[in-house]
């Protein structure tokens, strides 16, 4: 595959399996690539025909990162991760140059509070979010709640809990709240089991938090299922926030990933 004046190949520096249906590639960063945290990249693989399919893949790395991280489902069948699933170390990607997306933070006025609500492989926006400086300078507290249907489907724990040991954020890092949520698994005692949309509606999520959600102190960023999105989103304009809008900030900044 080559390059043209639309897009780059880079190429597949490191792969990471966490589930048969879930996986994690790191590639090579042009230097002209640039993103904010929260945004999506446009990838191109070549089908089975030779055609290029492309997809809209957010991007979990750093702007500051020299490489690019993205964090995968596996669709069965699906004409684009059937065959990114075949890809191994040394393998090409196409990276479109523009980047897109309008999940980022600077769509805020500033808040107390941070939520990142996720489902699935909605998680990704959210880590390059977590790993910008300006986010935790600027919130009392950040909020990652990470809903999955199995417990070994909760992705980049590891790396999650790592801020607490990253000397780089050890004066931020208790102001992390992060909430696993595990919907079809038994959950360890401590965690919630439930919907996103169920806690909100029952005031679990708030409860377990010690942290309510309103218009004045919370800015909340969905991201995945696009029933989840829709639902959340509902809930929320009806205690009051409003989704952020160019000239005019709100509490809500939304993505569907279907
Ligand atoms: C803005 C944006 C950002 C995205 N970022 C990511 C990302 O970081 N990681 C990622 O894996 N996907 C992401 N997606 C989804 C991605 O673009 C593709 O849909 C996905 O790679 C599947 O492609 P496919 O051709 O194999 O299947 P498609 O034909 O695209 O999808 C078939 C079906 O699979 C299901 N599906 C698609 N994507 C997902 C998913 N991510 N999780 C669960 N079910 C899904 C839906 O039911 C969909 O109708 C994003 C989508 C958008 C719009
Ligand atoms: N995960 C798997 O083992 C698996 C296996 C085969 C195929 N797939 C395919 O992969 C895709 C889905 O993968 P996924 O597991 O990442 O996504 P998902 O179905 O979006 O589930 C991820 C999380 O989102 C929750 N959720 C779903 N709809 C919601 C809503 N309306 N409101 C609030 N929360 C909601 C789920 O809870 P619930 O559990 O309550 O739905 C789960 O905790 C589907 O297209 C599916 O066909 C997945």
């Amino acid at each position: 595959m080559k390059a043209s004046d639309k897009y780059t190949a880079e190429t597949i520096t490191e792969l990471y399996t966490w589930a048969p249906n879930l996986f994690s590639f790191k590639t090579t960063r042009s230097q002209s690539y640039r993103f904010i945290a929260g945004q999506f990249a446009r990838l191109g693989v070549e089908g089975d025909h030779g055609e290029l399919v492309w997809r809209a893949y957010s991007i979990c790395s750093a702007p500051y990162d020299e490489f690019l991280e993205f964090y995968s489902i596996v669709v069965p069948d699906g004409a684009f991760t059937s065959r990114l699933a075949q890809l191994k170390v040394g393998d090409q990607v196409l990276v479109e140059k523009k980047n897109y997306g309008y999940l980022t933070t600077d769509r805020f006025e500033c808040g107390k509070d941070l939520w990142l609500l996720s489902t699935g492989t909605g998680l990704a926006p959210f880590l390059s979010i977590l790993q910008e400086f300006d986010t935790w300078e600027k919130y009392e507290n950040i909020v990652l709640v990470h809903s999955v249907r199995y417990r070994h489907e909760l992705a980049y724990q590891e790396f999650i809990h790592s801020f607490k040991e990253n000397e780089l954020f050890t004066e931020y890092a208790h102001k992390l709240k992060y909430v696993p949520l595990v919907t079809r698994d038994q959950a360890e005692r401590s965690m919630l089991n439930d919907r996103i949309t169920n806690l909100l509606t029952n005031g679990e999520l708030e409860a377990h938090v010690g942290l309510p959600i309103d218009r004045e102190r919370s800015r909340v960023m969905i991201c995945g299922n696009p029933d989840m999105v829709q639902e959340t989103r509902q809930i929320l304009t009806d205690r009051g926030l409003t989704v952020s809008l160019r000239g005019k900030p709100g509490n809500l900044a939304v993505e569907n990933y279907w």
